[in-house]
């Protein structure tokens, strides 16, 4: 035991003022999730337990941490809309966070637009520069390793539409840093904003 390491089992409690869970594992990209309700209602929040998952197809998916709107909207449609939260967007994809009940439509809330998408009957937010036009693929329900049920689920979607901002294609190349994209740090209020001095670059080495 070093007395430099803090060491907790999180079943017994982190013994710190606050979870540093989501404070490590940071920052973390944002699934900022568009969905429609069977009924029609549109849905817009904002998920940081967010990746993408495979090349190709390309599967996308988010956790729902308890049984909200999003997950319900999915598992009765099958379709919803990924859109990148970016610098200027912080604002409104915040606003979208809001525990609205199921009918309130997050993108009036948040004075956003919704443009329909070419495949899926959910929109994307215009104001975005990217979007991800997406099929569900599988929900599934998170367990302990004791295999206990768990109140979150793992939406996962495959990518079938892509919208790109064309200012962001600079010779044809995705400039990631241009889309100034936003990252979930920990704590209540902590995010990052990508930009291009951060960027540095590795070639994967060649075995042997
Ligand atoms: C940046 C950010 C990230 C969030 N990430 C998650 C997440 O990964 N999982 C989750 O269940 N809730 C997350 N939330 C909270 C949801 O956005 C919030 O509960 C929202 O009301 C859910 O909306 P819905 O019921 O319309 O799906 C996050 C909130 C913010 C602001």
């Amino acid at each position: 035991m070093s007395p430099d390491i803090h060491f907790y089992e999180p079943a017994q409690g982190h013994g710190l003022p606050h979870d540093p869970l989501n404070a490590i594992v940071a920052p973390r990209p944002i699934g900022w999730i568009a969905s429609r309700a069977a009924d029609g209602a549109l849905n817009l929040a904002p998920y940081s337990f967010f990746n993408a998952f495979n090349y190709r197809p390309p599967i996308i998916g988010f956790s729902s941490v308890g049984r909200k709107d999003s997950l319900n909207n999915i598992e009765q449609t099958g379709e919803f809309v990924w859109n990148l939260a970016t610098r200027d967007l912080a604002e409104p994809m915040n606003r979208s966070s809001a525990a609205a009940p199921a009918e309130i439509d997050e993108f009036a809330l948040a004075g956003l637009t919704p443009v329909a998408s070419r495949i899926v009957g959910v929109p994307r937010v215009a104001e975005s520069p990217v979007a991800f036009e997406c099929r569900r693929s599988q929900i599934i329900r998170l367990q302990s390793a004791a295999g206990a049920d768990i109140d979150a689920w793992l939406v996962l979607g495959e990518v079938v539409g892509v919208h790109i901002d064309r200012a962001l294609l600079k010779d044809g190349i995705f400039d990631t840093a241009a889309a100034r994209p936003i990252l979930r740090g920990g704590g209540p209020t902590a995010y990052f904003e990508i930009s291009p001095e951060l960027a540095f670059h590795l070639r994967r080495p060649d075995y042997p």
